[in-house]
């Protein structure tokens, strides 16, 4: 069978506790209820994708567990092509612990355990995926010498998802992959700049990230939505894309937002990969902005029917 989205990295089991608002360092705050949810960056644009209509494959680690058990029951039932996803014997699944506060905002501790074990032999394992994807997926929560090898051996559409983000990113990382993504934090760490807060500051950083190696940028910006540049382009013909207005009541939880818009972009590409890529994006940020709208990271991303 062919494959529309594959996606090399992560997959963690996310804690969640709900909070009236993040604590401080040092503070003890009594949250408001508690959920556990499957995540993991990786696992997240997989489903995403799925869900949209692709045809996916994952290529992950697992802990030999129970919660590494459920996840690859969870995902076979989500369609995803789990031929290589493994679980390793004396590891622990990857975990995360999350607050989610009541404006929707995060913070985020994670313990990738198995996912340190995906490896550059791995990519050789899964070769055929490899030949047959159209669009690549990779982040950084897996180890960056294999989403290396990943990406340079990938023929087709790649997309590297920076994060978390590298204040020390590796040189040559960037240009190994089509497309690079990041969130508003996650370039503002990688460029050096104090905040992005605006689109001009997004447009900016654009161009950095360009004059570091990458080849097409997407800046996600939340509410914003997001900008995108590439090396042909002059700064002034970057683009915006705006995102549709969510009422901030409505915003529930952000969590796995950024995995949502991957995802989907990914699907997007496979499905339309001579589509103007600010139509792609755009579509993207409508996913996205549904997943705010309901609690949890993959139980919130929506189902194309
Ligand atoms: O992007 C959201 C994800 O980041 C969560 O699911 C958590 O597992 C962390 O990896
Ligand atoms: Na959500």
């Amino acid at each position: 069978e062919s494959i529309d989205v594959l996606v090399f990295g992560s997959a963690i089991i996310d804690f969640i506790c709900y909070t009236p608002r993040l604590p401080k360092p040092g503070e003890t705050l009594h949250g408001s209820s508690f959920q556990t949810g499957y995540g993991g960056k990786g696992a997240n644009q997989c489903v995403a994708a799925a869900r949209q209509g692709s045809r996916t494959a994952l290529v992950a680690k697992l802990g030999a567990d129970s919660f590494g058990s459920d996840y690859l029951r969870q995902l076979a039932a989500e369609k995803v092509n789990v031929e290589h996803v493994q679980q390793l014997e004396g590891q622990t699944t990857g975990v995360a612990q999350i607050a989610v506060s009541e404006g929707g905002e995060n913070n985020i501790i994670i313990v990738v355990g198995a996912n340190n074990s995906l490896s550059s032999n791995d990519v050789t394992k899964a070769q055929s995926l490899f030949e047959k994807a159209k669009v690549l997926v990779c982040q950084l929560e897996t180890p960056v010498s294999s989403t290396e090898t990943a990406l340079k051996t990938f023929r087709g559409i790649s997309i590297l998802n920076g994060a978390p983000a590298m204040e020390n990113t590796p040189p040559g990382l960037l240009q190994l992959a089509c497309i690079f993504c990041v969130n508003e934090t996650e370039a503002a760490l990688m460029t050096r700049m104090p905040s992005i807060d605006t689109v001009e500051e997004a447009k900016i950083a654009v161009e950095k990230l360009l004059h570091m190696g990458a080849n097409t940028v997407i800046i996600t910006l939340g509410k914003l939505g997001a900008v995108l540049g590439n090396t042909t382009m002059k700064l002034e013909d970057y683009q915006h894309v705006p995102a549709p207005r969510v009422a901030p009541e409505k915003v529930v939880d952000t969590t796995g937002a950024g995995d949502a818009f991957i995802g989907a972009l990914a699907h997007n590409i496979a499905r339309h990969p001579k589509g103007k890529l600010a139509d792609l994006v755009a579509a993207a940020c409508e996913v996205a902005s549904q997943s705010v709208q309901l609690p949890g990271t993959q139980a919130s991303f929506p189902r194309s029917t």
